[in-house]
């Protein structure tokens, strides 16, 4: 039961054909541990997903299947809200009402903005640049305190903030100012084959990307092949970017401290390294997939789990809407 002071947390993933092992990490296995003492809405943002052209046949099923993993990543969906961004309208009806509260400047500063553009020069839409306004417009519509998510969301998280402040300036206290979440270990889980870069499904070189429905010899193979360096010595600093990544995984998957790991691994060569490493995500892993199959096979209870996310989402939604709709002076119906 969600008691009165039970503070708040809202995070999001797109739907992508499989979570990667960055989402899981950087994401996924904090939303896990904060559900104890958090009331927690953890949305499938489909809506920020259309910002790319999508298949609407192909979309339908990754959504539902991105759920299936959100499940299988062990979540409770009891005790969570677990619902589709887009069964809850009041999420664009609000991103409308804060893009009239942000600006064109900070929008532009955004560093995500400028690297997909770059990226799709085919497709620079405006959602696009409008996209962390309905984040913002997520996290705010909840009422939420704390937003766990990967370091590469700090700069969306920062504006939301603003955005949140700029608002109760204007009109009194409405939204409460959130803060951000980030793991201790695997904040950001790099390429596998190029350290110095996050580790992204839209990676061109895919034996950069863990996905957590890669099958087990999938898995070594690419551990195999990930860049290390030639100093032939497992230390924890800069200068080996692809060792530090190596060890920050295993770190946030096995829940040992970071010196622990380094100590463990004192004197062993990088095979060994890429082994061990190899080892502990397909542990993880395995018992996701097959938990990921099991909900596929049974599409009946994962549209129990999103209609009665998107009915208690609804209410909690509704409830802000209805202040921020008279705080801005529009006629209540
Ligand atoms: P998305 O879908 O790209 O990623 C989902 C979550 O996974 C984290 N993540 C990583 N963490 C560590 N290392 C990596 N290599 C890595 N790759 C991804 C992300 O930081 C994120 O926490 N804009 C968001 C989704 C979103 C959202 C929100 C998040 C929409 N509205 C409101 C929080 C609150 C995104 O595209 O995440």
């Amino acid at each position: 039961m969600q008691s009165q002071q039970q503070k708040v947390i809202f995070s999001g993933a797109q739907p992508t054909g499989s979570m990667t092992l960055g989402n899981y990490i950087g994401a996924f296995q904090n939303w896990k541990q904060l559900e104890k003492d958090y009331q927690c809405y953890y949305s499938i943002v489909d809506l920020h997903s259309l910002t790319v052209k999508q298949d609407p046949e192909t979309f339908r099923h990754t959504c539902l299947s991105f759920l299936a993993q959100y499940l299988a990543s062990g979540l409770d969906t009891e005790k969570n809200v677990i619902f589709f961004q887009s069964h809850v309208r009041e999420h664009t009806e609000l991103a409308w009402l804060l893009n009239c509260y942000t600006y064109m400047g900070e929008l532009s500063r955004m560093t995500q903005f400028k690297d997909k553009s770059e990226k799709h020069q085919e497709n620079i839409n405006a959602g696009l640049f409008a996209y962390p306004v309905l984040m913002a417009a997520d996290i705010l519509l909840y009422r939420s305190h704390l937003v766990p998510v990967g370091e590469d969301q700090r700069q969306h998280l920062e504006l939301s903030r603003d955005i949140a402040l700029r608002f109760n300036n204007i009109f009194g206290e409405t939204f409460v100012v959130p803060d951000i979440h980030v793991g201790k270990q695997g904040a950001r889980v790099m390429s596998l084959q190029e350290p110095n870069k996050k580790m992204s499904k839209s990676d061109e070189n895919q034996n950069s990307v863990i996905y957590m429905l890669d099958e087990d010899d999938v898995i070594i193979k690419k551990l195999k092949k990930a860049v290390t360096d030639s100093y032939n010595e497992i230390l924890d600093r800069p200068e080996q970017p692809g060792v530090q990544n190596l060890l920050s995984i295993y770190s946030a998957l096995s829940g040992e401290s970071r010196e622990t790991v380094v100590a463990s691994f004192e004197g062993k060569g990088y095979g060994a390294l890429k082994m061990e490493v190899a080892e502990i995500i397909v542990e993880n892993v395995k018992p996701f997939r097959e938990k990921y199959r099991q909900y596929m096979e049974n599409i009946h209870y994962l549209e129990k789990v999103y209609q009665s996310g998107a009915n208690r989402a609804r209410m909690a939604a509704s409830i802000t809407m209805e202040d921020v709709r008279k705080k801005i002076g529009l006629v209540s119906v």
